[in-house]
């Protein structure tokens, strides 16, 4: 029994060699492998993407199958809908996104990860393909701090923001840097610090200032650290204190109007002091002293007027008072005369004789 069984070894050595050779020398040359394998980590977005096969003489679609193993085991496994959330076994797209959706995490973050890719087109299969293995944590890039808030307060900015993306406490969590400048100054970095929130100190009032923000991944137990892309640049202007704002608006209306009442309160005193000589400076002015002569002269010609016609009867009167006084003389003189021819009787005929 031994010796047929010893001899059928390596026959069924050759014959199980055989077997397992035919069905890869049948099935991996019929198509090309895809290339040009790209893992992305951004964040906690893991996705992998590669370069579709073409063929020239067929039109059925190319499908790509997709699998994956942990570095603690031998097995590959298919990224289906079962054990991921998402079906890479038949894709017609030349990307697995690994994260599509809210339910697929993807690979767990710490664990080393290693993918590989093949095409299929009906019963024909590429070779399959391997990418660089990865750990999300160790290879993963990591975006700037998002939903960036400032509130600009007296000589300092409040910013606060949010994380680039969740990480459990435990394993890792981030450091957070500030570059910050005042505008056309020279660039200074905050210490490190772990809040979501910072106070810029000891800032100018009534000063633009810019910054950007950087994550820095920090894993505990590796000891090592992912530092992140700078956020973009956004600007704030420092204010003044609200108590100082309105202090400074008070003195200012309190100045403007002690001056004015100063300037107003020395005009009047210059002006009551200086009566005269104000009164001079206006008068011999070149222009001012004929029109107030005009202006006077008006306002006088209506009286003047009124006097003339007042007097012309008078003068009429004067005329027949003139007129009128030259017979009363003659009759002072007749009376006169009379008066003479009375005391002398002698006259008496010379009188009554015409
Ligand atoms: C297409 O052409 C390739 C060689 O370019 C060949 O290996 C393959 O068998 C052909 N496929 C079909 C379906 O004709
Ligand atoms: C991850 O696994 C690969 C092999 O699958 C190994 O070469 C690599 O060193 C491992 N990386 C780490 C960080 O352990
Ligand atoms: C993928 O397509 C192959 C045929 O190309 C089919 O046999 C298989 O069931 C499909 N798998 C899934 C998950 O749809
Ligand atoms: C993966 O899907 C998520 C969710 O739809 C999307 O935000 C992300 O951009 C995708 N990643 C890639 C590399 O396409
Ligand atoms: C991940 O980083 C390691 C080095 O830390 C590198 O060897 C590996 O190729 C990277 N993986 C990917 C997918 O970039
Ligand atoms: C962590 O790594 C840094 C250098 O990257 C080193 O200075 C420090 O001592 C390390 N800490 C621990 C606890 O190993
Ligand atoms: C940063 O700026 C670029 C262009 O300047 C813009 O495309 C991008 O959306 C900005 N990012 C954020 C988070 O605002």
């Amino acid at each position: 029994m031994r010796p047929p069984l010893l001899l059928l070894l390596p026959l069924l050595l050759l014959l199980s060699s055989c077997g397992a050779a035919t069905p890869p020398a049948d099935t991996p040359f019929q198509l090309p492998a895809p290339r040009n394998l790209k893992v992305h980590l951004y964040n906690a977005q893991q996705a992998l993407s590669w370069e579709p096969v073409s063929l020239n003489n067929d039109t059925r679609p190319v499908v790509y199958q997709v699998q994956y193993k942990y570095s603690t085991s031998s097995t590959w496994y298919d990224v289906n809908r079962k054990d991921s959330r998402v079906d890479c076994t038949n894709l017609t797209g030349t990307e697995c996104n690994f994260t599509a959706n809210s339910l697929s995490e993807g690979f767990p973050r710490h664990f080393n990860i290693t993918l590989r890719l093949r095409a299929k087109l009906g019963d024909l299969v590429s070779a399959w393909v391997k990418a660089p293995w990865f750990e999300h944590y160790r290879n993963a890039t990591i975006g700037p701090p998002e939903d960036i808030w400032v509130t600009p307060e007296e000589g300092s900015l409040i910013i606060s923001f949010s994380s680039p993306f969740d990480v459990p406490a435990s394993v890792a969590f981030f450091w957070y840097y500030v570059y910050y400048w005042e505008k056309g100054g020279s660039k200074q970095v905050t210490h490190r610090f772990r809040s979501n929130f910072i106070t810029l100190n000891d800032l100018k009032p009534l000063r633009v200032y810019c910054f950007q923000l950087k994550a820095e991944l920090f894993l505990a137990k590796e000891n090592i650290s992912r530092p992140g892309h700078l956020s973009n640049i956004s600007c704030s202007e420092t204010t003044v204190d609200a108590s100082t704002k309105l202090q400074q608006v008070i003195l200012i209306s309190m100045g403007t109007f002690l001056l004015l009442s100063v300037l107003v309160g020395a005009c009047l005193f210059l002006v009551l002091k200086y009566r005269g000589l104000v009164k001079y400076w206006f008068h011999s002015a070149p222009s001012i002293p004929s029109q107030i002569e005009e202006y006077l002269k008006d306002p006088a010609q209506p009286i003047l007027d009124a006097l003339d016609k007042d007097s012309s009867p008078k003068d009429d009167a004067w005329d027949s008072v003139s007129i009128v006084s030259f017979p009363e003389n003659k009759q002072e003189d007749i009376l006169q005369n009379t008066l003479n021819q009375s005391t002398d009787p002698s006259h008496q005929p010379v009188e009554g004789g015409p």
